[in-house]
């Protein structure tokens, strides 16, 4: 039977654990998610990922209502939504609080009645440098505009129709289904930053830190598949590049392979900023290690020492045994970073297929294509 619930459906799961895996030393802060699936009917693999529906925090709602005017009882139509809704359940629930577009400071400037504030507008909106007009809108969330802007008033219908809609997050699943099946663990970096002097934070990443209660049915979710797998041969080595948050799918891996008994090695690359403070399930992989079935763990603490070490400098460090595995037949992959370093492991791993197989770059790239090709080279990057 499948499953009845999906993106369209989501299951209102609870969170059952929540704890953190950074030390409150580290300047990140990373935690360890378990959310039950128990009663949904829903399975999943390792690889998937799971989809999480957030709410908006409500003092941010708040802030932006008083900032903006408004008392959250107005009532508005969300565009294709029959019924109407008050503007303060808009907030909470269906609307993006961030990334207001440059229609919107043209309406701010339409409506603006101090003169300062009107031409301070329409110089952004005449900003000739693309980079910059992007830079400073980016730097912005509607309540920035608003309070910056005070004389600048738009009703509540004209505000909910340029906001985004609030989108589920994907989390890559970090638990097996052969030892979890009616659990999935996730592994999460709870996002906080500032930007134009406001402390600024994750929907979701603080709604499951934060807000959703522990052991209620609270948390939408959905689970979706991937092209992101194990080798269906289970004497096959395995190779995983997971700095951070990158490595969630990997102790999904390991555990998986663990619980059923498969054979193939396993090779596991983490790094993260520092070993004390960041390491993330260091107990579990040293099990793992004990009992024989993670056969390799490199490490690359970035910030333990003056200069930077990544996961990519243990790979060329091992670049001889690396080759060894691939030559076996070895499935790589890589999570986490796509921006930098899922490019830069990439690199690497280009260069040591050059290097260690004595080939030009051509080769290698024609090479690393055809391992591609083969699903022996999979990437889940974000
Ligand atoms: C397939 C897939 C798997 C994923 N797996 C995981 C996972 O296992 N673990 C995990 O933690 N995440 C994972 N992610 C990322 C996750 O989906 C969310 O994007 C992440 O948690 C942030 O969501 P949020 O709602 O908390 O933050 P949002 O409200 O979406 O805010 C994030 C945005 O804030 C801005 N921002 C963040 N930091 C800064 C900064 N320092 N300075 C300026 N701006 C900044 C950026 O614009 C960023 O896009 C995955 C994503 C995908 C697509
Ligand atoms: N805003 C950004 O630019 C940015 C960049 C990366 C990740 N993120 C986001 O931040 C959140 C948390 O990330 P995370 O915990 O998964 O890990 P992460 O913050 O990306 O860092 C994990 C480790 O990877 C290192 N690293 C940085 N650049 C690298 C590169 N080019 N090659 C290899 N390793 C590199 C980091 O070192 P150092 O930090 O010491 O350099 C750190 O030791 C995620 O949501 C992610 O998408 C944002």
């Amino acid at each position: 039977m499948t499953a009845p619930y999906d993106k369209n459906n989501p299951f209102l799961a609870a969170l059952v654990d929540r704890r953190r895996l950074s030390s409150p030393q580290s300047q990140k802060d990373t935690q360890h998610f378990a959310v039950s699936l128990q009663g949904s009917g829903l399975t999943y693999e390792c690889g998937d990922s799971l989809g999480v529906f957030p709410t908006n925090n409500p003092k941010e709602v708040q802030a932006l209502l008083s900032a903006a005017g408004f008392t959250g009882e107005e009532s508005i139509l969300i565009p294709k939504d029959p019924a109407p809704i008050t503007l303060r359940a808009a907030l909470n629930q269906r609307l993006a609080l961030n990334g207001p577009t440059y229609k919107f400071v043209q309406l701010l400037h339409d409506r603006a009645t101090n003169a300062d504030e009107k031409a301070l507008l329409a110089a952004r909106l005449a900003e000739a440098d693309p980079e910059k007009k992007k830079a400073w809108l980016e730097e912005r969330a509607f309540i920035d505009l608003f309070v910056e802007f005070p004389s600048a008033r738009v009703s509540a219908q004209e505000l909910i129709e340029v906001q985004r809609r609030l989108m589920p997050r994907l989390y890559s699943i970090a638990s097996s289904p052969a030892k979890y099946p009616d659990e999935i663990h996730l592994t999460v970096a709870v996002v906080r930053y500032e930007t134009n002097g406001r402390q600024r934070e994750g929907v979701c990443s603080t709604f499951m830190a934060d807000r959703a209660p522990l052991q209620q049915p609270a948390l939408p979710v959905f689970v979706t598949s991937s092209h992101f797998r194990l080798p269906t041969d289970d004497t096959m080595p395995v190779i995983m590049v997971g700095p951070g948050t990158g490595v969630a799918p990997f102790r999904s891996f390991v555990m998986d392979r663990a619980t059923r008994g498969a054979k193939g090695d396993n090779w596991l690359f983490f790094g993260d900023q520092r070993q004390e403070h960041d390491f993330l399930y260091a107990s579990e992989w040293a099990d793992y290690q004990k009992q024989g079935i993670l056969t390799r763990l490199d490490i690359a603490f970035s910030r333990d020492q003056a200069a930077k070490v990544y996961v990519q400098d243990r790979m060329l460090e091992q670049a001889v045994e690396l080759w060894r595995w691939l030559q076996r037949g070895a499935y790589f992959y890589v999570c986490g970073d796509a921006k930098r370093m899922a490019k830069d492991v990439d690199a690497m791993l280009h260069r040591i297929v050059a290097e260690q197989g004595s080939m030009t770059p051509e080769a290698a790239v024609a090479w690393v294509k055809q391992l591609k090709q083969d699903g022996r080279y999979q990437r889940d990057v974000y």
